[in-house]
């Protein structure tokens, strides 16, 4: 961002919750629901004649207008992506003496054009690993594609390029041997780059440590589920394309989550509806390589993960009902201080 937000004569200014330290924050406003750019092309050498203003995060952040989310590791979606309906289902009403003793609930975020399970996004608002790929591409670099092909600011005087920006790089002088890379946009491309990455590999035998068996008995498992195994699939095998074979399917994969949305209290809510998704609800954030990342939670707002874990306990208001996790957390903060050390040490692990 740095580097790009002036260039050929920008006129922007850094907004304030930008900082070279990090995470990169995507901000929203809270009125609209919106993701709202960080930069316009105003004052560029190729965009003579525009004048828009950049958002005011400032007054936004004043009225208490301003919610950010930060970006989610990417490795493994292609397993997330083909994980079947039924088994998420399965998974969510199982163990439900445990998970009701504990207040702990669930409900996946539906897609209602065709009745199935949205799974991607901090609210699991994205369908499929494709959408997210394009809506990545429009929505936080602005660039129009084949999926999403209209600007988002169409003023006049101000779009230059014809759409969609990203799309297939097709030869009409070429109709009757086209080669295949003719059809590959950048959305495709990146989906498949993402698609062909691995699962995280954790840094202990999953199952032997004491913290994991801490991390079980307290009920973070209920949420944060270990294992699903994927269908069969004719592209994915632990990463590899299994059209050039050999392949070992089906994968059983390490999420740690069971990618349905949960009330995680006023603490955490954003006010912001996406899909089902109230303001409060969040989908499980998968575990796997948690211990690699610098900022924790859907805004960033910590490096201390054991403040993350504190964060989901949170009591109720007129607004919103208590955090599920709250029985849980509890459990966590009446363990020896050695078993809470052996869970955090767990959590890094992975
Ligand atoms: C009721 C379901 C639920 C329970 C129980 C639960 N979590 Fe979570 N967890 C979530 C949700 C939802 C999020 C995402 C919240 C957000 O970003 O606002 C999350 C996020 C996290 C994160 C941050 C991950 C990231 O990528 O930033 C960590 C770490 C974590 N949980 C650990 C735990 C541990 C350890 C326990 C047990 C002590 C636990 N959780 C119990 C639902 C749960």
């Amino acid at each position: 961002l740095f580097t790009i937000y002036t260039l050929n004569g920008a006129t922007n200014k850094m907004p304030s919750f930008e900082t070279s330290g990090g995470p990169v924050l995507v901000p929203m406003f809270v009125s609209d629901g919106m993701v709202h750019q960080l930069f316009t092309v105003t004052g560029r050498t190729d965009a003579s004649g525009c004048t828009l203003s950049q958002p005011d995060f400032t007054t936004a952040a004043a009225a208490g207008n301003l919610v950010f989310r930060q970006p989610i590791p990417l490795f493994g979606d292609g397993f997330i992506d083909i994980i079947r309906d039924s088994d998420i289902l399965a998974n969510l009403n199982s163990n439900l003496a445990s998970k009701q003793a504990l207040g702990i609930g669930g409900r996946p975020n539906i897609n209602h054009a065709d009745n199935l399970i949205m799974r991607f996004g901090w609210k699991a608002g994205v369908k499929s690993l494709l959408e997210m790929a394009a809506l990545e591409a429009q929505i936080h670099k602005g660039v129009t594609n084949d999926f999403f092909p209209n600007e988002l600011d169409e003023t006049a005087g101000c779009v230059f390029n014809p759409v969609p920006e990203d799309g297939n790089n097709y030869d009409v002088t070429d109709r009757t041997q086209p080669a295949r890379d003719q059809f590959a946009d950048d959305v495709h491309n990146a989906a498949n780059f993402t698609r062909l990455l691995d699962q995280p590999v954790p840094a202990v035998a999953l199952g032997t440590s004491v913290g994991q068996t801490q991390f079980n008995n307290v009920g973070c498992v209920l949420c944060h589920t270990q294992s699903f195994t994927t269908p069969n699939s004719t592209t994915l095998a632990n990463g590899f394309n299994c059209r050039k074979g050999p392949c070992s399917n089906p994968v059983t994969i390490n999420p740690f989550s069971d990618f349905v949305l949960h009330h995680m209290g006023p603490c955490l809510a954003d006010g912001i509806v996406d899909g089902d998704a109230q303001g409060d609800e969040w989908r499980t954030a998968p575990l796997w390589n948690v211990g690699q990342r610098g900022f924790f939670l859907h805004d960033g707002r910590t490096r201390d993960i054991v403040a993350a874990i504190q964060a989901h306990s949170c009591a109720g208001n007129a607004t919103y009902p208590p955090s599920e996790a709250n029985a849980v957390i509890a459990n966590f903060n009446a363990l020896t201080a050695a078993n809470q050390q052996a869970l955090v040490n767990f959590l890094r692990k992975l």
